[in-house]
């Protein structure tokens, strides 16, 4: 740390993910003061004014009003949708904000590269919400990977299990299922996968092959008689698993609050109301959703080192596999959840050793402590002194999106692409 100094924030867009950051950085007042928020619903301004704590608080009604009243802070924390990343991170640089950026940096290869460029311009800090780079579960496969215990790093093997509540929450009736609106699924949900392969692995990605489609969440698997919203008195409403009167019941929290402000308030008869009307009461057979249900990646990174990388709708939480000259490492959900471990190390002779790592405040739900590891580390990759490595910098992470634009590319025209970056 250079500098005892408190670091103000301000938040372009006051969703659910800038008031978890806000909520964290709260927290610790010697380093951060929430001094201004934006969005058009005031609600939302309001939970950041009383996140913050301030009487000197500023709220605006969007990024736009907040930009234009000149540089408020130090660290301009972009929290919008996916589509105004670019807008909202571009507008903040040339202010001269150092930028707490949501991940996708942006949703189009030109923006991202355009950022990087404006960055190295203004000579500013973007810091992007790859939250699991700073979870326990994942630093500790980093930390196994560079101790040299597995030998020389030849394959690995990743997946993500969306679950498919979460899968039917946000990529089939929510912000992320329709791809012309935010963006691929490769990109809006697992680019944090590609980015956990790509810092593991610790080279660039060569190529990439892929598959995957939208092939459950369609009209055709309906069970019939299904009407177009939970609500209309559905026939199969008691026994399926994606009834949206659920998030009056047992997916309230946290589902409901992070698309309905009144969440926690509200009435069973208000949510139903709300579920008549909103995106989150149709029937996930019934949507206008194209984001695909299932993806693969085969990848090949410099060295030859070669990865997998599976996304499916229908599993809860992510694993992986690295497979070294010396030994494998095996980890994740399912061995949390079934055997009481976290990571196994089985080296090719020998005995296996076990790891349990703590997740830092509240655990799994928050992205196994990645969330609270990002606003712990947020501090000092701000502050600290020119030229020192950041954990998760910008020049880090535009490689590990530039995988998720050419898979979408294999898998959209059936060809493996060549990375030029
Ligand atoms: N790092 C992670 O693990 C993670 C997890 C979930 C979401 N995300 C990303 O975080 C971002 C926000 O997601 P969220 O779930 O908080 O969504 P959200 O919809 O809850 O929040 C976005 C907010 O932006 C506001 N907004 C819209 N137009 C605006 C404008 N012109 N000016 C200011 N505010 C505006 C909206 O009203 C909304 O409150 C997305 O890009 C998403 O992909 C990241």
């Amino acid at each position: 740390m250079t500098t005892t100094k408190a670091l103000k924030l301000a938040c372009i867009g006051c969703g659910a993910r800038a008031q978890t950051y806000a909520t964290l950085a709260a927290r610790r007042p010697e380093q951060f003061e929430i001094v201004a928020g934006a969005d058009p619903v005031p609600e939302r301004v309001e939970k950041l004014r009383v996140i913050s704590g301030r009487t000197d608080f500023r709220g605006f009604p969007d990024a736009e009003a907040l930009l234009a009243a000149g540089k408020l802070a130090d660290v301009a924390i972009v929290a919008t949708q996916d589509n105004d990343h670019y807008r909202c991170c571009t507008g903040a640089l040339r202010l001269g904000y150092n930028v707490l950026l949501e991940k996708p940096i942006s949703t189009c290869v030109e923006q991202v590269l355009e950022i990087q460029r404006l960055a190295r311009q203004m000579d500013r800090r973007v810091m992007v919400c790859f939250v699991l780079r700073f979870a326990a579960f994942y630093r500790k496969v980093k930390e196994i990977i560079d101790s040299g215990v597995l030998g020389e790093i030849v394959s690995i093997q990743a997946s993500e299990g969306v679950m498919p509540w979460h899968q039917a929450h946000s990529f089939v009736r929510g912000h992320w299922s329709v791809v012309q609106k935010s963006s691929p699924m490769i990109l809006s949900k697992c680019c944090h996968d590609t980015d956990i392969v790509h810092w593991l692995v610790g080279r660039r990605c060569r190529r990439v092959a892929s598959f995957g489609s939208l092939e459950y969440f369609r009209p055709e698997r309906a069970p019939s008689g299904t009407p177009a919203r939970c609500t209309d008195g559905c026939p199969v409403g008691d026994t399926c698993p994606y009834n949206a009167l659920r998030y009056i019941g047992d997916m309230r929290t946290p589902w409901l609050g992070m698309v309905y402000d009144r969440a926690q308030e509200a009435s069973p008869d208000e949510i139903t109301a709300w579920l008549r009307t909103s995106p989150w009461g149709r029937c996930v057979y019934r949507c206008d959703n194209d984001a695909v249900d299932r993806q693969v990646l085969a990848l090949e990174f410099e060295g030859g080192v070669t990865g997998t990388f599976t996304m499916t709708a229908f599993a809860n939480g992510r694993h992986i596999e690295v497979y070294g000259t010396r030994g494998v490492l095996k980890g994740g959900e399912t061995y949390r959840h079934h055997f009481g471990t976290h990571l196994i190390l089985i080296p090719h002779e020998g005995e296996a050793t076990r790891y349990t790592v703590q997740a830092e405040d509240g655990g799994y739900e928050l992205h196994g402590g990645g969330d609270p590891g990002l606003v712990n580390a947020l501090y000092d990759e701000m502050t600290s002194p020119p030229g020192s490595p950041l954990a998760a910098s910008l020049d880090s992470t535009v490689h590990s999106h530039l995988i998720t634009f050419a898979a979408e590319e294999a898998r959209v025209t059936g060809r493996t692409v060549a990375l030029v970056q």
